[in-house]
Order: C-alpha cells, then structure tokens, then sequence
C-alpha cells in the first residue's frame, strides 16, 4: 500500500513545540531508559525528521555514540543539520528512504530507531527487512507509534465538527496489528510498551494551533476533508466552534496521547 505522506519542519516542529508545552509526560525520557543507549554504540534513527531522536541519544551517550539520522525530507533534514552544528553534535545526518534498499551493508548497527515515521512504509516486509538486515546480530529495533486509542478527544471533536468519517491513519491503525506482526515474523524477541502523555491545554487557541499542524494540507492525511485552503479555513473554524463548546463545558481541553513502543531484538 502506497501511502502519499510528507512533512514539513513548520508543522512538525510546531507539534513537537505544542507537547512540550502542554504535555504531562516526557516522551523523550521514556525513549531514553527504554533504550539506555551508550557510547560506542551504532545508531541509525530512520526518518529522523529534524532529528529529535538522534539529539536525544547524542545528549544521553556525551557523544560518545555513532549516530546516523536518515530521512527523506531535504528540508528537515537541512533543520537537523543546522542544529547539529550549532550545537556542536557530530551526528551524521544523509538522505534515505525507507522504501527503497538501506544504503548500509548488513549487520551495521546495535540499534535501529524510528519514532512516529517507519509506519508509514509502503511495504513492510522489505522495510523491515532492511532494518533487520543493517542490524547486528543481538541488535535492537525500537519503533514509536500511534495506537488506536491515541487522542481520542481530538477525533471525536474532528468528527462532531465535520460528520464526517475520519479517515484512516497510517500509524494508529497498523502500529498493533501489521506492523508488531511483521516486526514479530522478522526478529527474535518482541516486547509491546506504552507511553501516555496528557496534553491540558488551558485555552481552545493552542489545540487549534495542533489542528492546523495536523489537518495541514502538506501533510496529505486528511485531503478527504478539504479541497485547497479556503476548505482548510472552513474545516479549521468548524474544529473550532466546536472545541469552543467543550471548553465551556469543561473548563480545558485534554488530549491523551497513548504510543506504543515495539522494541525487537535480532
Ligand atoms: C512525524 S515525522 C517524525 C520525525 C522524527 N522521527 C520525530 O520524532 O520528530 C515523520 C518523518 O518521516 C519521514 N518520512 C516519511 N516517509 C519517509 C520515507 N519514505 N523515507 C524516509 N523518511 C520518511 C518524514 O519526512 C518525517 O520526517
């Protein structure tokens, strides 16, 4: 299955931006001691967007890791960049795509990471079997996902707003069931973890910051909804009138995001 997804630093960056702010939970800690990486590790964070993971096991490990983040995204990969040198990191960070072959020869790494991007994979079977090919023997694959009880407030609102179905996501409606399976077929040792993190938001004005940065046209998840900007504007105020009744009702809004961490061993 061909899935037609991009992102850009503008609405990714603004959505990693909108969890640190209102979250309750650090995801990044939980990534962390999950994985504990250490130095001399290899590590290769796949569809590192503007490199969050590898900045985080770069910080964890003193830069005492080989870190290799790879995406397919010219312009995250252009932010990461900048970042890595403005903060002195040695992080490699080069083009890839998970689709086609992985440019690395077998047995390479002692850990393979891919937060909220492998999912969105044409074929799982040669993606994965990419990852555990690239692996050391004993390595780890570590990948973050939506599961299907993710922001559950955030669809009810969308639909409420629209009557209109919500269209499939790639991440939350595969991530428990192709995907572990896959994963499960392909490596020795599979564990299934989980992370929820609740996002308050005290004024309706940042939750609908997040649906821009989500519904966004760029993205093309949700072109089923709108045709073109004004569509967007649109969908946007209906999200709006209605995220305004649950306030008044409520006195805050809260999302719940509830991810799932499939860690694998080779
Ligand atoms: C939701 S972002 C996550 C980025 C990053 N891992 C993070 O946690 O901030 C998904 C990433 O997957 C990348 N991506 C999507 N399809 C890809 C492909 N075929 N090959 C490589 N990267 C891809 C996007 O460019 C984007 O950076």
């Amino acid at each position: 299955m061909e899935i037609h997804y991009q992102e850009t630093s503008k609405d990714l960056l603004k959505r990693i931006d909108i969890h640190e702010r209102y979250g309750s939970a650090n995801i990044d800690s939980w990534t962390s001691e999950l994985l504990n990486p250490h130095a001399g590790m290899k590590i290769l964070d796949i569809g590192c967007g503007a490199g969050k993971l590898c900045f985080l096991f770069n910080e964890y490990t003193n830069g005492g890791a080989s870190i290799i983040g790879g995406d397919f995204s010219e312009e995250l990969l252009e932010k990461a960049r900048a970042r890595n040198s403005q903060s002195g990191a040695k992080v490699e960070f080069r083009f890839l795509d998970f689709n086609k072959p992985l440019e690395f020869p077998q047995e390479t790494f002692d850990l393979c990471t891919s937060a909220f991007a492998i999912y969105y994979a044409s074929d799982l079977n040669f993606t994965f079997g990419e990852a555990h090919r690239i692996l050391k023997p004993g390595g780890r694959l570590f990948v973050s996902g939506p599961l299907p009880e993710n922001k559950k407030m955030f669809y009810e609102i969308i639909q409420q707003a629209t009557d209109q179905p919500i269209p499939p996501m790639p991440g939350s409606s595969r991530f428990k069931g192709e995907i572990l399976n896959t994963i499960k077929s392909l490596f020795s040792r599979t564990e299934i973890h989980t992370f929820e993190n609740q996002l308050t938001f005290p004024e309706v004005d940042p939750f609908i910051e997040y649906v821009r940065a989500s519904l966004s046209e760029d993205r093309k998840l949700w072109s089923s909804m709108f045709s073109g900007k004004e569509e967007f504007e649109v969908l946007v105020d209906k999200i709006q009138a209605v995220a305004r009744q649950w306030f008044a009702r409520d006195g805050k809004l809260v999302m719940t995001k509830v991810v799932g961490g499939i860690l694998a061993e080779k």
